[in-house]
């Protein structure tokens, strides 16, 4: 890999608590080198655009405990085409860029690596998405924000379902993974937890009604999955009420809010660890790998592993949600 001089740094994909100061840090610690940054706005559609400009120290101040993205995102249908990706690349080589650093979950990381097979662009990603599904990092930048968001929506929540005795479903994000649905549920001392690695083909309403909810409790609260291979809460409010009418049911669907926010101390340091070792892998010659935190080590993750292979949920946590909503 030839010398950096200049590194490009994007946001992409869906905004997450935690952003800017993955931004702040990558910014520092690359300027402490040397080198300079470009910052690029709108994720890969302001490349492809060419809204770019080049950021100082001072750029990134005060931003450290501000939600979202101060160098806006984009989900590009531009850049899943080849022309899209060539008129990046000519902006990439226009501003002198010798490496991307990618803040974004699966889709921008997937985005990247092609990027950087098809036109030799030395890239880095950094996970960022509250929904905390990449592989090879036990949590992404915003994954904990979200929790406290979601935990202290539902702490609200109980309270009108203890005053009304009603059984809520509470619809929370996480696409196609159940890590902030089961989490939550066990910070929240929730009922029970509807997830998509459920593989169990149980019917997770029967069982939930059948373990006696209503015997011992007078509210219920339970966290289902955004997910389609949940159905969503809607899906579980229709059928209580066909199937088991004398229940007085209600749903919540937390929806964009899980999105916003002031980035919790947690997020703060993952984002600012992972910013500072994204420059580190840079000097080292690393290419497309994902920087992550595993096991409180800092570790390089290729990006097919981190965007391909699935992160399992440690049944461990299905089994202590089942002990402790008895
Ligand atoms: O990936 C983060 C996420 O908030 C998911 O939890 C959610 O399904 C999705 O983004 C929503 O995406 P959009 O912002 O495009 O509506």
């Amino acid at each position: 890999m030839g010398k950096i001089n200049t590194i490009g740094v994007l946001t992409s994909g869906g905004d997450a608590p935690g952003m800017n100061v993955a931004i702040r840090a990558i910014t520092r610690t690359a300027i402490y080198e040397g080198w300079k940054v470009q910052a690029i706005y709108r994720g890969f559609e302001g490349l492809i655009n060419d809204e770019i400009c080049n950021f100082t120290t001072e750029s990134v101040s005060n931003i450290i405990q501000r939600g979202g993205t101060i160098l806006k995102t984009a989900r590009s249908n531009e850049f899943r085409t080849f022309e899209g990706r060539q008129k990046a690349y000519d902006n990439l080589k226009k501003h002198e860029i010798d490496a991307l650093i990618v803040i974004g979950g699966n889709g921008s990381l997937a985005g990247a690596l092609e990027f950087a097979h098809e036109f030799d662009v030395p890239c880095i990603g950094l996970p960022g998405t509250i929904d905390n599904d990449l592989y090879g990092t036990d949590n992404t930048i915003g994954y904990d924000t979200a929790l406290n968001t979601i935990v202290s929506a539902v702490d609200k929540i109980r309270d009108t379902a203890t005053s009304h005795d009603r059984i809520f479903f509470v619809e929370v994000m996480g696409r196609d993974a159940g890590f902030l649905c089961l989490n939550s549920a066990i910070a929240a001392g929730a009922e029970a937890a509807i997830i998509p690695e459920d593989q169990t083909g149980i019917d997770q309403l029967k069982q939930f009604i059948g373990r006696g909810i209503r015997k011992s409790k007078n509210s219920s609260i339970v966290l289902v999955s955004e997910s389609p291979k949940t159905g969503g809460a809607m899906h579980y409010a229709d059928r209580v009420r066909t199937e088991y009418p004398e229940y007085d049911v209600r749903v919540t669907i937390l929806g964009y809010l899980q999105r916003g926010g002031t980035p919790s101390a947690v997020d703060r340091i993952l984002a600012s660890r992972l910013g500072v070792a994204a420059i580190e892998a840079l000097k080292e010659g690393q290419r497309n790998v994902m920087i992550g935190v595993k096991n409180d080590q800092i570790v390089y993750v290729p990006f097919y592993k981190a965007i391909k292979k699935d992160k399992p949920i440690d049944p461990e946590l299905i089994n202590v949600l089942g002990i402790l909503s008895i």
